[in-house]
């Protein structure tokens, strides 16, 4: 059956470069919609970048130039990363423009007419000397847990506390630096907290689609049920309202009937890929846009629709967007793609250390963006976990699999086909291509790249290509080329290698576009698609002269990479990528920690045996543990570590732990941990317990030393 599918990626802010972190994304759509097509559907694949909002403003005035400008030369730049790395969007396309302002202007007017726009006023800070309400990024001020300088108005960098900025102590903007104020405004809110809504988002975010495909991967499912609790079940768990608009001065589409007030930029920058498509279609003329679009006529035409997005914005898109389009008649997405981030080396990209590398850098340095398409694939499983990018490994990989593996079968056999049989195949050895016919036939490669598992289906093609090797390396053909009387033997092996190598280029080509055209070219044949039955390469068929396809990577390139990416007087990696996202209390709430995680990460992946013993732990004995009022996570300890009297500490466990059975435990603090000052009074330390980095199983585990130690030792 033939899909139809509008498949879409997140549109990158128009105010910085793309990097590598970017391209994990990206990369994994482009393989997908190249797969997708390759089987036979009709795919759609669109994206945009997103202008609107507070930083691409003040940025745009600080370079002296107009949004407009900015965004218009960023546009270039983005489309031609994108180009060199085989990102080849049908349309690229951008949130400033006449689509998405008129889609915008759409769905608002629809959910106005379904109820679900409300406006309130609220107080926010305002900077008097710039005359703009200030986004909680660009309010600074001292952390009102730690104390630490100069923390963003959402969260602490130090201590990975959240808050709201007017909890910030001498707080001031980081526009003007003038201490703001506090100024009241009328916004509109989306009403997610109505019953419908959340009604409608638990089904959604939980259920599959037409195909019978979760919606959401399993991971972002369970992420969704913390957000929005089970039916029935009040507190916490229950979305508050969304607040849409944003005051003058704002770049953005002004709400119409509301002079001054501006759609925040996270309102029209989904809409934004449903912009990007009307105007491809616009271009064409043979793509009827409703049928994509409308809820209706998607169903009746059964057309999917797609979007490949990174972790940090599950949440707008598996909230907001789906909700927005609910309830104004549109088609909801059938599904979302959610990718890990990017880490180099194991630790987050660095200015300092090079590893920021952006996407023009690597080009500009003559790197074959298909090794780093290649090793993204390896790395890629269709999981929202973390990708590495360790540069040793990428080496190993491409010189190993595509140079050593792929490439050498063609390398060692075309060469015998163009000189003795003036390029002119025989028949295929039938039993040698066996093991491909069958392999074809399993299906399993398809399956893995429907899955966006690249990485089994890797695995599946290298050991294709370890057969193909295998059976090179039994038939020497070099050496039969220096017998008498072998020629015919000659002629198949190399005929059959190549019909080996024709079918792993066919598995590879979503992954590498541009080596599958150069084989394409070199075997003389149509553009390899998925399909149809097996065939070997026919006796007689003509191939062109073999050109070298791919060089070996060298450490000495990725070197000079990261020198050219090496910015001596960087600061701290996060602020550039922080200061593009002006974070709404919601998304904070999401992401907060994640952001904890990701700040508390060193800038370099080992420390020393010195940095280590800064921290003394030593063996506590629990003394007294009673719950504490109003806080429904922490747990009250008392804890010996043989001082004159035991330090007091709360402890995030209580969904773990029942109080009672913790009294006369043993357990291990850190005991020179700074003292913080919480609501409930001060916490003098911390306690060590494990658990599952992304909560999945929810279980926490409380550290305990072998019998016989005691309290007050110190844990080296
Ligand atoms: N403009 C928003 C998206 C709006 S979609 C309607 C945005 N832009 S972004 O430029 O910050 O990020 C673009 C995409 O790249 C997002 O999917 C984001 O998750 C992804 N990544 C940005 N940095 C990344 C890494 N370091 N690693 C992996 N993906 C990363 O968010
Ligand atoms: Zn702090």
């Amino acid at each position: 059956m033939s899909r139809k599918i509008l498949v879409t990626n997140a549109l990158p802010y128009a105010n910085g470069d793309i990097h590598l972190g970017h391209l994990v994304g990206y990369i994994q759509g482009d393989i997908w919609v190249r797969y997708q097509r390759m089987r036979g559907s009709t795919v759609h694949y669109v994206c945009a970048d997103d202008t609107h909002g507070t930083p691409i403003m003040l940025r745009a005035e600080k370079e002296g130039i107009t949004p407009e400008t900015l965004i218009g030369r960023v546009h270039g730049e983005h489309l031609r990363d994108f180009t060199d790395f085989g990102v080849a969007f049908d349309n690229y396309h951008s949130t400033h423009s006449p689509e998405n302002r008129a889609y915008a202007e759409e769905v608002y007017k629809r959910l106005t007419a379904a109820k679900l726009i409300e406006t309130r006023s609220i107080e926010q800070f305002y900077d008097p000397v710039k005359e703009m309400f200030l986004p909680d990024r660009f309010i600074k001020g001292e952390c009102p847990k730690c104390a630490a300088a100069d923390q963003y108005g959402d969260n602490c960098e130090v201590c990975g506390a959240a808050y709201a900025p007017t909890e910030l102590k001498n707080p001031y903007s980081a526009v003007s630096g003038a201490k703001p104020v506090l100024k009241t405004s009328e916004h509109f809110f989306f009403r997610l907290s109505d019953p419908r809504a959340v009604a409608f988002l638990r089904e959604w975010t939980r259920g599959t689609n037409a195909a019978g495909t979760r919606r959401l991967q399993a991971e972002a499912a369970n992420k969704m049920k913390e957000w929005l609790g089970e039916d029935g079940q009040e507190g916490e768990n229950t979305l508050s309202d969304w607040d849409i608009s944003r005051d003058a001065p704002y770049f953005g589409f002004e709400i119409p009937g509301a002079p001054g007030k501006y759609f925040y930029v996270w309102l029209d920058a989904p809409i934004g890929y449903l912009a990007s498509f009307r105007n491809l279609a616009d271009k064409r003329g043979d793509i009827v846009v409703d049928d994509f679009v409308d809820a209706a006529r998607a169903e009746a035409a059964g057309t999917e629709m797609v979007h490949f997005i990174g972790k940090d914005i599950l949440y707008f898109h598996a909230l907001f967007w789906p909700a927005m389009l609910q309830f104004a008649g549109l088609r909801t997405p059938s599904q979302l793609c959610v990718n890990g981030f990017l880490t180099v080396d194991g630790a987050k990209m660095s200015k300092s250390r090079g590893t920021f590398i952006t996407a023009r850098s690597y080009v500009t340095q003559g790197l074959n963006p298909e090794w780093l398409r290649y090793y993204f694939a390896t790395k890629s499983n269709g999981t929202m976990e973390d990708v590495d990018l360790n540069l040793d490994d990428l080496i190993a990989k491409v010189n190993s699999d595509l140079v050593g593996k792929y490439v050498n079968i063609a390398s060692r056999c075309a060469g015998f086909i163009t000189k003795r049989f003036d390029g002119k195949l025989a028949a295929s050895d039938a039993a040698a291509t066996a093991a491909f016919k069958a392999a074809h036939e399993a299906g399993t490669i398809a399956q893995a790249y429907e899955e966006r598992d690249y990485s089994r289906a890797l695995r599946e093609i290298m050991h294709l290509a370890d057969l193909a090797n295998q059976y090179v390396n039994d038939r020497k053909p070099w050496e039969l080329a220096k017998q008498e009387g072998r020629e015919a033997d000659l002629h198949v092996v190399c005929s059959t290698a190549l019909t080996l190598f024709r079918d792993l280029t066919l598995y590879l080509k979503p992954v590498l576009p541009a080596l599958a055209a150069k084989v394409e070219t070199f075997l003389a044949i149509a553009p390899l698609g998925w399909q149809g039955e097996w065939q070997p390469l026919q006796a007689g068929h003509v191939v062109n002269i073999y050109a070298h396809l791919m060089t070996r990577v060298e450490r000495k390139q990725i070197d000079a990479l990261l020198e050219a990416n090496r910015d001596s007087l960087a600061p701290a990696p996060a602020a550039a990528a922080a200061d593009a996202k002006a974070a709404t209390s919601q998304q904070r709430h999401a992401e907060k920690q994640q952001h904890a995680a990701q700040t508390a990460e060193t800038a370099s992946p080992h420390i020393s045996i010195d940095d280590f013993t800064k921290v003394d732990l030593r063996i506590a004995k629990i003394v007294a543990a009673e719950h504490v009022e109003g806080a429904d996570k922490l747990i009250r300890l008392q804890l010996d570590i043989g001082e004159d009297k035991p330090r007091q500490v709360f402890a995030g466990i209580k969904s773990a732990y029942d109080p009672a059975s913790l009294v006369g435990r043993m357990t291990v603090m850190v005991a020179n941990l700074a003292p913080r000052k919480m609501k409930f009074g001060l916490s003098e330390g911390m306690v060590l317990a494990a658990s599952d980095p992304d909560g999945k199983t929810g279980g926490l585990y409380v550290l305990s030393p072998d019998a016989g130690a005691t309290a007050g030792m110190r844990v080296k």
